[in-house]
C-alpha cells in the first residue's frame, strides 16, 4: 500500500519487459485446468453496473454470510466518515499531531459540519492554515488507515494518517514536517479498497459522486449478481449452476488470480482499474512483477509471490482459501494450524519429539512468522517505522527470524 505501492509502481515500471514474458506463460493453461475450462463455463469477460445488484439483496438468501461478512476487513476497507469509521481520536489534547518543523502541526477537529484535518504553519500571530474534510476512510483499522478528500470532482490523500499502534501519523511516504495536500488518490488504489468507483478519464483522480460503492462487497468477488437473483426468487428453481459459481468450482490459476488481484502489489495496469471481472485470467488486465523471479519479495501485500515459493505450494493443489475462509473474520492461529495438520502429521515436524502435542496449538509463528518489511512505512520525528506482517512463504526459520 502506499509507499510500498509506490515503490512498486516504479518497480513495476522497470519490470515491464520481463513481466511481458510472465504474461505469456499465464496464458498457457496446464493440462487439467483446460479440462476444467471446458467442463466449467467461467465468467463473462465484461459485466454491466446495472447487473450488480448489492449485498442487501443477497442478504435475503445467505444472511449468515452476509452478517459475519460484515465484520471483515475487507468490507470494512472503505467507509464514510463517521465516530465509528474514523479510529483516531478528536479529544482535545489527542487531537494534534506535531511534526520535527517547529512550525508546523496539524489538528483534527469533528465539527457539525463534518470531520476536519487543519495544518497549521508559523506561530501566532501570523500562523496560516490549510482545513481540508474527511470525505472517505481506507483502512479497516487493523493496522492503519488514510483518508481522502474530494477538490471538486478530484479524490486526495491527507497528510495525516492513523496506525492502530501508534495513533495520528504522517501519511506512509510523506516527509515529516512538510504538509502536502496534492497527493491524487489513483483508481488503482480504488480497485483494491472499494468495489466500484467510476473513473472520469483522462484526469488520473476524478471520479464521478453519484457511482460509487465502498467496501469490498458479494459481487466484487462473485461478479454480477442480478441473473443469480431472478433466477433462484422465481418460482420453478431448478438450480441453474451457471449464473453464480463458487470459486471452488474454477481451476486454480483464476482462483488465484482473484486474490492476486489485490494481494500481489499494484503491478502496472493494462486495461483500465475496475474493468476486471473475477474467474478471467488477471495476465490480461494487469502486469504483475513475475513471481519465479529471484529478487526478494517484500512480506508487504505479496502473500501470493511469498506462497507461490513454499514447497506446500509446489506440491499441493493449495490455494488462499485452503487456509482462509473470507467471508468471517480469522483470528485463532490454534484454528489455522489444523489447516496445516490436513496435510501435515505433527510427528512430521522435527519440533514433536521434544515439544509434543503443543506444537499443534500453533504452527503459525515458528513457519510463517510475523517480519518487519524493508519499507518505511512512515517518518516520524525521525523515527521511521516498519510495518510487521505475516510471511506467507511457509517454511523452516531459523529460531532468531521467528521472534
Ligand atoms: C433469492 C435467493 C437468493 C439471493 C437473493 C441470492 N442467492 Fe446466492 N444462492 C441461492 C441459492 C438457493 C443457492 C444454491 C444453494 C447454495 O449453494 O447455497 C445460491 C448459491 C450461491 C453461490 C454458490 C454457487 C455454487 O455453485 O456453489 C454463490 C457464490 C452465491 N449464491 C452468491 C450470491 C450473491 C453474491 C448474492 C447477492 C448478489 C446472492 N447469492 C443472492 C439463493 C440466492
Ligand atoms: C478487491 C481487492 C481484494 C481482493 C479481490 C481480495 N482482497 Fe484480501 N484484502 C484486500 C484489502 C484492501 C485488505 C486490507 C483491508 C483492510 O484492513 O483495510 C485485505 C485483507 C485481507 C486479509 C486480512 C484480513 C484481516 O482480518 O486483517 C486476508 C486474510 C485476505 N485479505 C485474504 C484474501 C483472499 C484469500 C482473497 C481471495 C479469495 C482476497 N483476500 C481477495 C483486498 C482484496
Ligand atoms: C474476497 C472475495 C470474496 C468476497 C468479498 C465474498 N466471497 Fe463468497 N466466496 C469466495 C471464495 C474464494 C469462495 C470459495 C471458497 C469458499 O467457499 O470459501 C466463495 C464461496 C461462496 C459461496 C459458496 C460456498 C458456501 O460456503 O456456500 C457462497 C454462497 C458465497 N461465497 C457467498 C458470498 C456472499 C453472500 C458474499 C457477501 C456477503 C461473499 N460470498 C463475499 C470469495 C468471496
Ligand atoms: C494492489 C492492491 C492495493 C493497492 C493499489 C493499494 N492497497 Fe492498500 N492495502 C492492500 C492490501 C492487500 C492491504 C492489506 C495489507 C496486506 O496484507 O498487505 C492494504 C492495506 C492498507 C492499509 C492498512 C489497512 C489495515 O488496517 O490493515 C491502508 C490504510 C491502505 N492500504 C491504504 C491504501 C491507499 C490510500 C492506497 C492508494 C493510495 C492503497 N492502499 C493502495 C492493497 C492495496
Ligand atoms: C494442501 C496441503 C498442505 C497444507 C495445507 C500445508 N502443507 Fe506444508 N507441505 C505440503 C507438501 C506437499 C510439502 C512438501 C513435502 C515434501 O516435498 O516432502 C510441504 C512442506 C512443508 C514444509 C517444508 C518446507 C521446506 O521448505 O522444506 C514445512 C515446514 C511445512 N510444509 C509446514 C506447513 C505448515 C506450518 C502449514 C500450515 C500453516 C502447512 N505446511 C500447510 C503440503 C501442505
Ligand atoms: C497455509 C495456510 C495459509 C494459506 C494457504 C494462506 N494464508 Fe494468509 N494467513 C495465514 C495465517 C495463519 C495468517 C495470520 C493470521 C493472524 O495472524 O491473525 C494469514 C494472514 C493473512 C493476511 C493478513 C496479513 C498480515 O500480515 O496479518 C492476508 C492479507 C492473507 N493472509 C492473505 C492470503 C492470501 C492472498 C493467500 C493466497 C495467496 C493466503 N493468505 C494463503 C495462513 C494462510
Ligand atoms: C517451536 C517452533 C515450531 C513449531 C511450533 C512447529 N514447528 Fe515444524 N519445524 C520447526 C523446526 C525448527 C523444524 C526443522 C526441523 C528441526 O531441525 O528440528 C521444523 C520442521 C517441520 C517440518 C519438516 C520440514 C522438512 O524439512 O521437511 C514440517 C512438515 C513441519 N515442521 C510442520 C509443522 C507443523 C504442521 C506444525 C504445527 C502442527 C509445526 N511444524 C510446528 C519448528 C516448529
Amino acid at each position: 500500500m502506499d509507499l510500498a505501492i509506490l515503490v512498486r509502481i516504479t518497480m513495476a515500471l522497470a519490470l515491464v519487459l520481463t513481466a511481458r514474458a510472465a504474461i505469456v506463460l499465464n496464458l498457457i493453461p496446464s493440462g487439467s485446468a483446460v479440462q476444467a475450462l471446458a467442463t466449467a463455463p467461467l465468467p463473462k469477460a465484461k459485466a454491466a453496473r446495472t447487473d450488480y445488484v448489492g449485498d442487501n439483496t443477497c442478504r435475503s438468501c445467505h444472511q449468515e454470510k452476509v452478517e459475519t461478512f460484515h465484520n471483515t476487513a475487507h468490507f470494512l476497507t472503505s467507509r464514510l466518515p463517521d465516530r465509528d469509521s474514523i479510529l483516531g481520536s478528536f479529544s482535545p489534547g489527542a487531537n494534534v499531531l506535531k511534526t520535527s518543523n517547529p512550525a508546523l502541526f496539524y489538528r483534527m477537529e469533528a465539527t457539525s459540519k463534518g470531520f476536519f484535518q487543519t495544518a497549521v504553519e508559523g506561530r501566532p500571530p501570523d500562523a496560516t492554515s490549510h482545513a481540508e474534510r474527511f470525505d472517505f476512510v481506507i483502512g479497516s483499522g487493523t493496522k492503519g488507515q488514510t483518508y481522502l478528500f474530494w477538490q471538486g470532482s478530484r479524490l486526495f490523500e491527507l497528510p495525516v494518517s492513523y496506525w492502530t499502534d501508534i495513533g495520528w501519523v504522517n501519511s506512509p511516504g510523506y516527509e515529516d514536517g512538510f504538509p502536502d495536500f496534492s497527493r491524487p488518490i489513483v483508481p488503482r488504489c480504488l480497485e483494491c479498497h472499494a468495489t466500484y468507483f467510476e473513473a472520469i478519464p483522462p484526469v488520473s483522480n476524478r471520479y464521478d459522486k453519484t457511482n460509487i460503492v465502498l467496501g469490498i462487497t458479494c459481487e466484487k468477488c462473485h461478479g454480477p449478481g442480478r441473473r443469480h437473483v431472478l433466477v433462484h426468487s422465481s418460482k420453478s428453481v431448478a438450480h441453474s449452476g451457471q449464473d453464480m459459481q463458487s470459486p471452488l468450482q474454477w481451476p486454480r490459476e483464476p482462483q488465484l488470480d482473484l486474490c492476486a488481484w489485490c494481494h500481489a502489489g499494484a503491478g502496472q495496469t493494462i486495461l483500465p482499474a475496475f474493468s476486471y471481472v473475477p474467474g478471467q485470467p488477471l495476465a490480461k488486465y494487469i502486469d504483475l512483477p513475475p513471481s519465479s523471479s529471484d529478487a526478494h519479495v517484500d512480506v508487504h501485500g505479496s502473500q501470493v509471490e511469498l506462497l507461490e515459493k513454499s514447497r506446500c505450494f509446489q506440491s499441493s493443489d493449495m490455494t488462499c482459501t485452503t487456509c482462509h475462509d473470507v467471508h468471517k473474520p480469522q483470528r485463532d492461529l490454534a484454528a489455522f494450524s489444523k489447516r496445516c495438520l490436513t496435510c501435515h502429521a505433527p510427528a512430521s515436524c522435527g519440533k514433536f519429539a521434544t515439544l509434543k502435542d503443543t506444537i499443534t496449538q500453533n504452527c503459525i509463528d515458528c513457519h510463517m512468522p510475523r517480519q518487519q518489511t524493508n519499507l518505511i512505512l512512515f517518518d516520524q520525528k525521525g523515527a521511521k517505522a516498519r510495518p510487521r506482517m505475516r510471511n506467507h512463504w511457509i517454511k523452516v526459520y531459523a529460531e532468531s527470524a521467528t521472534r
